[in-house]
């Protein structure tokens, strides 16, 4: 049977999660955010091993990273037509957003351990929906969806847009004023992100060679959406 999943992949703040939650929307799918998944792994660990990490002065330990995981459990629940974030039990949706967790993110990230459990996590979300009910298919954003977690995906969308457009697309989205100084901090941040994210060994951030690649610049967001609907109902109607 057809893998049904859409990737969707780009850089940070090129508006995946907001494209994807919006497309799976529209096709009766489900939407899973994979970097919601780490962004609570990073919050789990933060909370419970980061002052032993500061005091001994060591690296994030992989082991105890995904025993602690397993343990509270960090997970992804299935609620409506999305699936979210838990840690021990309690919704982290919006915990997970702050800038703690922002700062420490790609460093977890870029733990092999930590990507396998991830991986692994997301294959069993799809394959768990698989048998439900009015089972239409799941839209997956992050990085590594295309070319990692999902290769086999028949549609895989790889989202861009300059530096200076998803710096002011993200200041406006907090409420913030939209200043220039600020655009520009902001993307010199999303810049440094970016870069942590494509140069990493394992999994970095690069478009699959099957990948249709849209530069979502000068688009509204209901735009990009309206394409990325467009090509699935052409890929998923056989
Ligand atoms: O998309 P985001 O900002 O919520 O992602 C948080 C971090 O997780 C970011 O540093 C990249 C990383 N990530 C990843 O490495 N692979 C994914 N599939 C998703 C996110």
């Amino acid at each position: 049977m057809t893998l049904r999943v859409i990737a969707i992949d780009g850089p940070a703040a090129s508006g995946k999660s907001s494209t994807a939650g919006l497309v799976a929307r529209q096709l009766g799918w489900a939407h899973l955010d994979s970097g919601a998944l780490y962004r609570a792994l990073t919050l789990a660990a933060i909370d419970n091993l980061a002052e032993d990490v500061r005091r001994k002065g060591k690296e994030w330990p992989a082991t105890q990273l995904i025993d602690l995981a397993e343990r509270l459990p960090v997970r992804l629940v299935l609620i409506g037509d999305k699936f979210k974030p838990e840690v021990a039990g309690a919704d982290v949706e919006e915990a997970i957003r702050g800038e703690r967790v922002t700062r420490h993110v790609s460093v977890l990230a870029a733990i092999p351990e930590v990507r396998t459990w991830v991986n692994t996590q997301q294959r069993r979300a799809v394959e768990g929906r698989r048998g439900q009910e009015g089972f239409g298919g799941v839209v997956v954003d992050g990085r590594d969806i295309g070319t990692v977690v999902f290769p086999d995906a028949p549609l895989k969308i790889f989202l861009t847009a300059t530096a200076h457009e998803r710096a002011r697309r993200r200041l406006f989205q907090r409420g913030q004023e939209v200043d220039l100084e600020l655009v520009k901090q902001e993307s010199e941040a999303l810049a440094a992100r970016d870069a942590a994210d494509s140069s990493r060994r394992i999994a970095p951030l690069k478009a699959a060679q099957d990948a249709v690649m849209l530069d979502t610049t000068a688009l509204t967001l209901e735009e990009q959406v309206t394409h990325v609907v467009e090509l699935a109902r052409q890929r998923f109607s056989r």
